[in-house]
């Protein structure tokens, strides 16, 4: 490479290698993958070496990176906390053993080989035995102190458990969530049809860096070096391992010992073999040598010491053809592209879709129908896109138009602002029907039995139902008119949905689909309000007030509410007889249920049968409602009886929900007379 094409490419490689510093440092994301950034770094570092002139002391290729923030206090470490050079490559790892003879003048070197763990780097501080702060690795000279967050972590050690501690040591180690924590959370985004997280690692970065603590996410440590300590009682890292291990400190499943880089090599494969059994995503082996004074002698270069390596396992991937882009609407109207590939066998499963997240995504990466892809699969990861093959673009792609209209309804979509997502506006699109029924049947809902996809299209399909409330007017007949249904399997669906009528609060909650809301935060605002009309009419002060409930999730309740084909099916539920209110406590401590209809307004029209128009308003008015004259888009319900007036007509027009006596009542609930 000539000299001016080698100045260009180091400064592009420069901004690139900064930018994905901070968006894996700071904003817990990552654009690429560990395997293209590691390529972009060691490029930098081969042109930085063959062209000396263009070394700059502040090139992102001599430092750690930074994952300091505002908010935390900074804390400087005893010992600097470096980074590790690595490698994909067996060759190199042989020439690191040779620099070492080199350097250290010696034929065998004995080498520890553990597993290195894809986590976010933290250190602890243990005086005279005690935890004393916890803090993240930062620019590698100060890290922001996250004791306060860190002690959340149940397997974090407070003491060391062991005769004579040392008067002061740091001990080093990784952050980590679990695969089955990483993937309950996901779990509990896709019913709120929030985007998912992209692997532990980020979501681990991002929930030790919340100000208000870890929440409900579980995170857990490992623990595996030495930083300073004082005095010194350790000669090798062996012994640090079986040292902590006695302290019952959390440690890595396995190290191995190894003279000579041959053997090391061999226990990488052993431990390539072991990793995917271990608690936490390991991505490659780190390889030390053992002796702490032949680790002193061969000494650290700015970023990283030279007695120790990283050998990293290339994440699967595998080429296959993109046939097409297709896209999904989900159940609140969310359109995602999602790549129909050739199916590939790829880290043990066969692979034929990858989700492409939004439209930006598509557009930055050029993903087109017809292309070659490289697709890339690291065990917990869903299938991701990595790149396109430009090479094998055929002759005639064109760049991917993003609908502009619902492929199901034809509507036309919308994005919001600040939104990655284009959305389909019309709830009475097909897909957003059936989703949305069968979110109400899931087990995390109504549970009910016999209700799974394939039935709730066939009911949509004949035109059997359009909602949820029309569950409960399905009857053994209708239901003998489906594909596969007998007289006994369409008396068990009928006796299954007339069970969920007695159901908990909370399952009812959930099962409305209001955007945001997962199971947890149905229980506690189950928990809070006891009643769902209590919940219709909750103000986002008192909602924001509630445990796990923030802005933009009480936002996404009342704009549900304010509705009016929302509020038609919380009282078309209610007629249909659902359980709507939680029994009350006797604890006297736990009284504190809001009045079941503040903020709704009532209009009443027609002879109700069993009471005045008095008495209604007075029971209205009772449970903190208010009753007007006038029929507008504001009114929460019409109160009809016999021989309506013309706010019948006006209620229908505006879609108000219109309720009668025994609905009033149910809405009532405890406050009724
Ligand atoms: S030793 C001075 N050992 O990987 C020695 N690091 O890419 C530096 N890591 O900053 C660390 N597992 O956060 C070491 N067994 C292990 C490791 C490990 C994971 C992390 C650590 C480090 C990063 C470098």
């Amino acid at each position: 490479m000539e000299e001016n094409a080698a100045r260009e490419r180091v400064a592009y490689l420069r901004s690139a290698v900064r930018r994905h510093n901070v968006h894996y440092f700071r904003d817990h994301t990552s654009e690429i993958s560990d395997f293209e950034y590691d390529r972009l770094k060691a490029e930098l570092v081969d042109l930085e070496t063959r062209f000396p002139a263009f070394t700059a002391s502040d090139s992102p290729a001599r430092q750690v990176g930074d994952d300091r923030v505002d908010g935390f206090a900074s804390y400087r470490h005893r010992k600097p906390m470096l980074s590790l050079d690595n490698t994909y490559n067996r060759e190199e790892l042989f020439e690191f053993e040779a620099r070492l003879q080199r350097l250290l003048d010696a034929t065998d070197v004995d080498f520890v080989v553990e597993p290195k763990i894809d986590g976010v780097a933290i250190s602890l501080t243990f005086e005279n035995g005690s935890l004393m702060r916890a803090v993240t690795r930062g620019n590698g000279a100060e890290g922001d102190d996250i004791t306060s967050n860190a002690l959340e972590i149940a397997s974090l050690p407070r003491k060391l458990r062991g005769p004579n501690p040392p008067a002061v040591i740091e001990v080093r180690g990784e952050l980590y969530m679990t695969l089955e924590e990483f993937a309950r959370i996901n779990a509990l985004r896709a019913e709120q049809e929030l985007p998912l997280f992209a692997n532990p690692r980020n979501l681990t970065s991002g929930t030790i860096k919340q100000l208000g603590g870890l929440g409900d996410r579980r995170l857990e440590v490992v623990l595996y070096g030495l930083g300073h300590c004082e005095p010194n009682v350790f000669r090798t890292q062996s012994e640090f391992h079986e040292t902590i291990r006695l302290w019952r400190f959390p440690t890595v499943e396995r190290v191995w010992n190894a003279t000579g880089i041959e053997e090391a090599w061999e226990r990488v494969q052993a431990l390539d073999h072991l990793r995917d059994s271990f608690a936490y995503a390991t991505d490659g082996a780190v390889i030390k040598v053992d002796s702490l004074a032949l680790q002193a002698d061969a000494g650290s270069t700015a970023k990283a010491p030279r007695w120790a390596i990283a050998y990293k396992f290339a994440a699967e991937q595998a080429e296959t053809r993109l046939r097409k882009i297709s896209v999904q609407v989900g159940r609140t109207g969310v359109i995602t592209p999602v790549a129909e590939l050739e199916t590939v066998f790829l880290a043990g499963t066969t692979v034929s879709r990858a989700t492409l997240h939004n439209e930006d995504e598509v557009k930055r990466k050029d993903i087109r129908e017809g292309d070659t892809v490289v697709v890339e699969k690291a065990g917990e990861i869903i299938p991701a896109v990595v790149e396109v093959v430009r090479s094998e673009r055929p002759q005639n792609s064109k760049p991917y138009q993003f609908p502009s209209l619902c492929p199901a309804c034809q509507t036309e979509l919308v994005r919001l602002t600040g939104e990655a997502a284009w959305r389909c506006p019309n709830a009475a699109c097909p897909p957003q029907v059936r989703r949305r029924i069968e979110h109400f049947a899931s087990r995390q809902a109504m549970d009910i039995e016999g209700l799974g996809t394939a039935v709730v299209n066939q009911l949509v399909e004949r035109g059997l139902i359009n909602d949820i409330t029309e569950l409960y007017r399905l009857t053994a007949a209708d239901l003998l008119t489906l594909d596969k249904f007998g007289p006994k399997s369409s008396e068990n669906l009928v006796r299954a949905i007339d069970s969920t009528r007695e159901l908990e609060l909370w399952r009812l909650i959930h099962g409305l689909g209001i955007p945001q809301i997962g199971a947890q935060s149905a229980k506690d605002l189950a928990d809070h309000f006891k009643s769902l009309p209590a919940l219709t009419s909750a103000s986002e002060k008192e909602l924001v007030a509630i445990d796990g409930i923030g802005e933009i999730v009480a936002e996404s309740i009342i704009g549900f509410f304010a509705q009016s084909q929302n509020r038609q099916i919380v009282a078309d539920l209610g007629r249909a007889g659902l359980k709507m209110e939680e029994a009350v406590s006797d604890d006297p401590t736990d009284s504190e249920t809001p009045l079941s209809l503040s903020g709704k307004t009532f209009v009443i029209t027609g002879t109700l049968p069993s009471m005045t128009r008095d008495e209604a308003r007075g029971a209205i008015e009772q449970a903190g409602g208010k009753v007007t004259g006038s029929v507008s888009k504001k009114t929460s319900y019409l109160l009809a009886g016999e021989s309506p007036g013309s706010k019948f007509r006006k209620s229908e027009s505006l879609g108000v929900p219109i309720i009668g006596e025994s609905e009033l009542r149910a809405l009532l609930g405890s406050d009724a007379l």
